[in-house]
């Protein structure tokens, strides 16, 4: 997107010698004068165009790659180029794994490079890093920013500085085969992680036998990175186990309902979940489900469009419901999604937030909405009926939302990442079976107790 100095230069310099070719009329050898003149020209044009191009700012942006977003986000660019034609929007494609991510930030970050100006963070990382960021505040109005989810905004609030711009909000669901559950007998999809167990064995038993022997229940986030703390949360919270630290800063994950919901998910591997779940993210469980190979999948909204594209091998034979509910009786739904911010380390602070205010206008949120199934950040996009008529399940999913259950990071912070990589490991030597799940939560009470420096408390009921 950027067109290059010397091109131009070549460029302007054959249209200024043809142009004065055909004032001469001369072809060739001859008057040195006009010659003399047309270089004169190409030099004053190059210099000036020289001038011009250091007024050419390039954003360098990291986003995210997961689904459609890079393509959607690429289009949005393209677009704020064309209207900005001083501005270069360099897009950096990030790794899919959140925690990943996380480690190639926080080197940036550290070191005080501009190699990134604009940074997609997640949801939970605000406390961790949100000293490097500049304060939106600064460049957003109060009337402006009220048009954003309230709970988002507070989220990136941090000691009173707007740290980041909400770009889209995630909140996990079951995505569920119809076409399977009506075949073997069942109405509606499970109200518990029971019920899944049993419609998830029946339907993989009766697909194998019908020759598809690659065929499994449930396919989740297994891996042990971000996503596994997300699930395991899910598990966690909605049998009554709390949610690893409570919001009143007491360490509660050792307790009897956490491993109870943790065994029961070591136990659903090899039974109605594939070995290689335990390697599984989001896009490995998309891509399975997808391709028509399990019944159940746990996942965010961004793989809705994917599933009801042309080439999914599951479209018309889908819908979402919210995750199954333990033994506290509720569902749990991660609360997740993505932000904008802009590096204090960056060279164009100004220009990078002009296009973090473009990228989350109600106009970008509407076309990557629309073109790639991501759930804005803005309150009036779930009331816009094209969105609502291209994407009937944002309904759905703003109850989902509202009741999804946020990760610890308030409450921990700095030391969010500290806290949910020891969970995630932990959860993780459970699954694998290596560790039996009360020893494990032994052992990482007293990690996160020496992490955060908090007491044990009882696990947390319900969350505001
Ligand atoms: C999704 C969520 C994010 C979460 C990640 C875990 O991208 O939006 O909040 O951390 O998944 O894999």
């Amino acid at each position: 997107m950027v067109l290059s100095k010397k091109k131009g230069f070549v460029l302007v310099l054959g249209i200024v010698l043809m142009f004065s070719l055909l004032v001469t009329g001369c072809g060739g050898g001859g008057n040195q004068s006009s010659d003399q003149q047309a270089q004169d020209q190409a030099q004053e044009q190059e210099q000036s165009q020289e001038e011009s191009s250091s007024d050419k700012k390039v954003v360098k942006v990291g986003v995210g790659n997961v689904g459609k977003e890079f393509e959607v986000t690429k289009k949005a660019a393209k677009m704020y180029e064309e209207e900005n034609p001083n501005i270069d929007i360099e897009l950096v494609s990030m790794p899919e794994s959140s925690s990943e991510r996380y480690s190639l930030y926080l080197q940036y970050l550290e070191a005080q490079s501009n190699k990134l100006d604009v940074y997609q963070t997640d949801v939970i990382w605000s406390g961790d890093m949100g000293e490097h960021f500049i304060d939106f505040k600064d460049y957003m109005s109060q009337s402006e920013i009220d048009k954003f989810f309230k709970g988002s905004i507070k989220n990136n609030t941090v000691d009173g500085e707007l740290i980041a711009i909400p770009w889209f909000v995630d909140a996990a669901v079951m995505y569920y085969r119809t076409d399977l559950l009506e075949k073997y007998g069942f109405d509606n999809p499970p109200k518990t992680w029971e019920e899944m167990e049993k419609m998830a064995k029946k339907v993989q038993k009766g697909e194998r036998a019908e020759g598809k022997q690659d065929f499994w229940g449930f396919v989740w986030q297994g891996e042990a990175y971000e996503g596994l703390t997300c699930d395991a949360l899910e598990w966690v919270y909605s049998n009554g186990g709390g949610v690893i630290v409570s919001p009143d800063k007491k360490v509660t994950i050792n307790n009897e309902k956490a491993a109870e919901a943790i065994t029961m998910a070591a136990d659903w591997i090899g039974e109605i979940s594939p070995p290689g779940v335990t390697g599984m993210k989001e896009e490995d469980a998309r891509k399975m489900w997808q391709g028509g190979h399990a019944l159940f999948m746990r996942n965010w909204p961004y793989a809705y469009p994917l599933a009801k594209s042309d080439d999914s091998a599951v479209k018309g034979k889908f819908d979402i419901a919210p995750l199954p509910k333990g033994d506290s009786g509720h569902g749990a739904a991660t609360l997740g999604g993505w932000q904008l911010a802009v590096s204090k380390y960056s060279d164009n602070k100004e220009a990078a937030a002009e296009v973090v205010k473009f990228l989350t206008s109600y106009k970008i949120q509407k076309l990557r909405a629309m073109e790639a199934g991501l759930t804005g950040s803005r309150k009036a996009l779930y009331n816009d009926e094209e969105i609502i008529n291209e994407n009937p399940y944002f309904k759905t999913l703003l109850s989902v939302f509202r009741n999804s259950t946020p990760r610890p990071s308030t409450p921990v912070a700095p030391n969010y990442n500290e806290v949910s990589t020891a969970f995630f490991k932990s959860v993780y030597s459970v699954l694998n079976g290596e560790k039996e799940a009360g020893s494990a939560l032994r052992s990482l009470e007293y990690k996160l107790k020496d992490i955060t420096g908090f007491e044990s408390g009882e696990p947390t009921k319900t969350i505001e």
